[in-house]
């Protein structure tokens, strides 16, 4: 840990887990090792950084200052997986915030993030430890698939506890605005903001990536390299189908398998499964849904098959991945 900080401090790259997933971090406040980041993903230079801080002192470095709303969130969900996007700091370098007036920011959970923070001392701006577009990685192997190489080091914990991101929001608009949904529910939003709403990405006219409120929204993401396809109404009925289909065309099909249709395997003998967890345990859904893109994507399947999870709950944040990931083109939208 003190190694990873000494070279955060010296402006390298230290990829490191959270509660959601592992980001690859560098000193928020050092323009060129912020620069590093976007270069080891891939990432274009206008989508935006999550800054992360493990103490009030570094919330003072990266924004203006905290209004009233924002603390209330702040005082309901940090440390956890919410971020905020508040007015930033005027020393913050641009490129955190791709020369948006505001910045994300989140207090992580995770003792070890959080102790990796402190050990560092200053304010660490993380991504998903992922090439740009890929599946955000839940374990530091999955990390190195992406990014071996490219980083000066990790620190690895294992799986992370919940497995999907934060949620993004804006609390400064009104009414205070969703950007994407994550961990934290709209529901246990609402209990604090009752008025906030769920950004919609307009349809007409096409408005360019580089140019949404948060830039993320709108984007092929989290994608696997087998093509995947969601499958709703889901049953197991519709995915043996879909097996036997795909297996008359000599494509080996992969399935994130919900537990209840585990007596039906035999009708899906040919398909590589990934037991994905029950149903209605959608806690579980969240923490394996990446790890089992990746297991399934290095199995070599073409296609993956996944039912659609229910719409409640943290069913939206599952849901906005998936249909990202099976977006069709590397295109936005
Ligand atoms: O759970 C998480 O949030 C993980 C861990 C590592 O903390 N991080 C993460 O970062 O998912 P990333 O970069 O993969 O996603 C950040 C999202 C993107 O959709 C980005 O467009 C949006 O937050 N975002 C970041 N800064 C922003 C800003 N200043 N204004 C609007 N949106 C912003
Ligand atoms: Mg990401």
């Amino acid at each position: 840990m003190r190694r990873a900080a000494e070279i955060l401090h010296a402006g390298g790259l230290v990829a490191f887990p959270t509660e959601t997933v592992y980001g690859l971090g560098a000193n928020a406040l050092d323009a060129r090792a912020v620069t590093k980041i976007f270069t080891a993903k891939g990432r274009p230079t206008w989508d935006p950084l999550i800054v992360h801080i493990a103490n009030e002192q570094q919330l003072q470095q990266v924004v203006e200052r905290v209004p009233a709303k924002a603390q209330q969130m702040i005082g309901a969900f940090w440390p956890g997986p919410l971020t905020l996007l508040l007015p930033r700091h005027r020393q913050l370098p641009d490129a955190v915030t791709a020369g948006r007036p505001k910045v994300a920011v989140r207090m992580p959970a995770d003792p070890l993030a959080l102790r990796l923070l402190e050990l560092a001392a200053v304010p660490i701006a993380a991504p998903s430890a992922n090439s740009f577009g890929r599946t955000s990685p839940t374990r530091a192997e999955y990390v190195l698939e992406d990014l071996a190489g490219r980083i000066d080091a990790i620190i690895d914990c294992g799986q992370t506890a919940l497995g999907l991101e934060s949620t993004v929001v804006d609390v400064g608009e009104t009414p205070p605005i969703l950007y994407r949904p994550g961990m934290v529910t709209l529901e246990r939003l609402k209990a604090i903001c009752p008025d906030m709403v769920r950004y919609r990405v307009p349809e007409t006219p096409a408005v360019a990536q580089d140019s949404e409120p948060s830039p993320g929204v709108g984007l092929k993401h989290y994608a696997p390299r087998a093509k995947l396809t969601l499958i709703e109404p889901a049953s197991a009925a519709a995915i043996a189908a879909l097996v036997a289909e795909l297996a008359s065309a000599g494509r080996q099909a992969g399935i994130m398998l919900f537990e209840e249709w585990a007596p039906a395997a035999q009708e899906f003998s040919s398909a590589r499964i990934f037991s994905w967890g029950k149903r209605d345990d959608q806690e579980q859904l969240a923490h394996r849904l990446f790890s089992g893109l990746r297991e399934l994507d290095s199995a070599g399947v073409d296609v993956i098959l996944c039912p659609l999870p229910s719409t409640d709950g943290l069913g939206e944040a599952l849901r906005d991945r998936l249909i990202k990931a099976a977006c069709p083109d590397e295109s936005p939208r």
